[in-house]
């Protein structure tokens, strides 16, 4: 069965993406399927604060991929330019084992569906909140959507 939780501001997804980053492993591989504005990338700014890294996480807007060094590497592609561009032919290589990798417009490479450890699907319940649901994830991560005031 698939959990969600309702966040009601910014500050309340990122917390969510601290807890997630608590218990992501190197080799975890996130996709975040939802629309424009749904709150992907403040979800990942929280995941990397988790794993230390508190600055330069945005929107890669003219690339596809950004790197940042924390506890645990995070490779961070934002998909969303891909416009049906092959996965192959990005030129990007696949998923690193000993990295926590995160893909936002996951949905626009299907063949990330394949590699995804954890899907995550965010929609826009109203002007500041957001639903994120589990559709796919180990119990460690499922814990976290079960129990989020904890
Ligand atoms: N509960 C909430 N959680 C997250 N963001 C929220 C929430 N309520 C309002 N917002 C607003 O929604 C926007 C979310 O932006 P964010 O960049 O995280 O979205 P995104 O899904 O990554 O979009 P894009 O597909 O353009 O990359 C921000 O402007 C933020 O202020
Ligand atoms: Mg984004």
């Amino acid at each position: 069965m698939n959990t969600f939780v309702d966040t009601t501001s910014v500050a309340e997804t990122r917390e969510l993406g601290r807890r997630l980053g608590q218990v992501l492993e190197p080799g975890d591989i996130i996709a975040l399927e939802g629309d424009l504005g749904t709150g992907k990338t403040e979800l990942v700014k929280g995941i990397a604060e988790a794993l230390g890294v508190t600055t330069g996480v945005h929107s890669p807007t003219f690339v596809l991929h950004h790197h940042y060094q924390g506890r645990v590497p995070i490779e961070h592609y934002d998909l969303y330019r891909l416009d049906g561009m092959a996965w192959v032919d990005t030129g990007l290589d696949e998923p690193a084992p000993d990295a926590v990798t995160v893909i936002e417009w996951a949905e626009r490479a299907g063949v990330l569906n394949d590699w995804a450890t954890i899907r995550i699907g965010l929609t826009s319940k109203a002007e500041t909140r957001r639903r994120l649901t589990l559709l796919h994830g180990p119990d460690r991560i499922r814990a976290v959507f079960r129990a989020p005031g904890d």
